[in-house]
């Protein structure tokens, strides 16, 4: 089996985004839209992985790190450039897989299905297609009578007949390294952008006698180029819906999927609920039966128990609840470690943050905090502790197991009858 070197281009300026953020590195739940790609690129059994960067690179190279192989496009002139800038990172044997970093949509089916295909038909390009209605911005992908692929013609470039051809260019190529730099060598930037275009490759293999497949895809969510904030939004949604559905099928319910975010890497357990307007972000975990929100935010690396209700208005922010919580109203609880059976009152406030560190508060099992408790971080509330109304706890003041404590700052009231 050849070796594959997969390449995705990074380095455009996405000036349509309108923008000081390079393009590829837009937030999509959570994540930046090329992280999508790499994800779906590293699932498929490739060699090695390059990126292609330009514009602002050293801020793409510093969300890629170290372990990624970055190529510097020293000038914007195309596709067709940026590809030539890894020929030497390339073995003439090896089979090449292109894909741009403003298709987030890509699935691993997809690729799996392109890549099988490529090695069946021994084809010098192997590329994704989809028919839309009325396709604005894509490649058309133009074919002859006996429905040999021919070239691809720009938008821009597009004469009405070419416009009117429903068959687009997803941006997903399988090529055989060695045909590849030879048609690159032969393209010229002969279009209206005088840029250098890789789907050149297309009309220059063909002419040279060399076999180029089309392989359609029937998901025309996938195939979606973002290069636009219109299309950054679209892209999202689909991107929500699919990571909803996901949490839906295994056991959760979800009740306005519409009106509730949730991010990547979540997990919901079953006979969960969650309510509207709740946000997600990515990395929490979420146990069974639970009732979550209406309007909760909950924050990146929390991790939620069982049987814990978390109500309207709540702000759990790396946090750990325990077992049968319930914080109903109105909380900020950041940097918090409960125990099981713990009652967060309304208005309660976790002040975790003193202008340079963010410090734990552990609240102990059976802990009742009382409405608008404000709680200053590093502290512990004891097992079974109960805090008034109103109470200030101040650092360090830890309230022991089973005591009262009232007022402001807060001190003991009385001892609590062991329940
Ligand atoms: C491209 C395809 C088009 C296809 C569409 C699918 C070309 C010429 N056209 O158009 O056929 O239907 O994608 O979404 O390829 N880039 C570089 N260096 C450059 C220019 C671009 O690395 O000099 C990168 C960009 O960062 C981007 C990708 O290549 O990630 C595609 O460039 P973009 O300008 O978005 O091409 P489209 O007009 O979308
Ligand atoms: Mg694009």
């Amino acid at each position: 089996m050849k070796n594959i070197t997969a390449v995705i281009l990074a380095a455009g300026e996405g000036t349509r985004m309108r923008s000081s953020t390079p393009k590829i590195l837009h937030n999509i739940c959570g994540r930046p839209m090329i992280a999508y790609v790499l994800n779906a690129v590293k699932c498929i059994k490739v060699g090695k992985i390059i990126v292609v960067v330009g514009h602002k690179s050293q801020q793409v190279k510093e969300y890629l790190g170290k372990s990624i192989l970055t190529m510097e496009q020293k000038k914007l002139l195309g596709t067709g450039d940026a590809v030539l800038t890894v020929k030497d990172k390339i073995d003439t044997d090896d089979d090449v897989l292109i894909l741009y970093g403003d298709t987030p949509l890509i699935t691993i089916e997809t690729l799996t299905r392109l890549q099988e295909e490529h090695r069946k038909t021994n084809a010098s390009c192997t590329m994704l297609s989809v028919t839309v209605k009325n396709p604005f911005g894509y490649g058309r992908i133009v074919r002859n009578e006996q429905g040999n692929v021919l070239k691809i013609v720009e938008e821009n470039d597009a004469t009405l007949f070419q416009k009117v051809i429903e068959e687009i260019n997803v941006g997903v190529y399988f090529y055989k390294a060695k045909d590849l730099f030879e048609a690159l060598d032969k393209i010229r930037p002969t279009n209206k952008k005088h840029e250098y275009y890789l789907t050149d490759t297309i009309e220059q293999l063909s002419g040279m006698g060399k076999k180029v497949t089309a392989v359609e895809t029937k998901d025309t969510d996938e195939i979606i180029g973002v290069n636009s904030r219109r299309e950054l939004a679209t892209a999202a949604k689909i991107i929500k819906t699919r990571l909803i559905n996901d949490i839906i099928d295994n056991g959760a319910t979800i009740v306005d999927p519409d009106n509730t975010y949730i991010e990547n890497n979540v997990t919901v357990g079953q006979d969960t609920i969650i309510y509207p307007f709740s946000y997600i972000e990515e990395d929490v975990k979420i146990g069974k039966n639970c009732s979550i929100g209406p309007y909760a935010r909950i924050r990146r690396g929390t991790t939620i128990a069982d049987n814990v209700i978390v109500g309207n208005f709540v702000e759990l922010n790396r946090a750990r609840i325990g077992n049968n919580c319930r914080m109903k109203h109105l909380s900020y609880l950041g940097d918090a470690v409960l125990g099981d059976e713990v009652n967060i009152g309304a208005g309660t406030i976790i002040a975790n943050y003193d202008g340079k560190n963010k410090n734990t508060t552990n609240i102990k099992e059976k802990a009742f905090i009382g409405s608008g408790t404000i709680l200053v971080a590093p502290i512990t509330i004891g097992k079974n502790a109960v805090t008034g109304a109103g109470a200030v706890v101040t650092k360090n003041k830890d309230v022991p197991d089973n005591t009262i404590v009232v007022g402001v700052p807060a001190k003991v009231l009385n001892r609590r009858k062991k329940q």
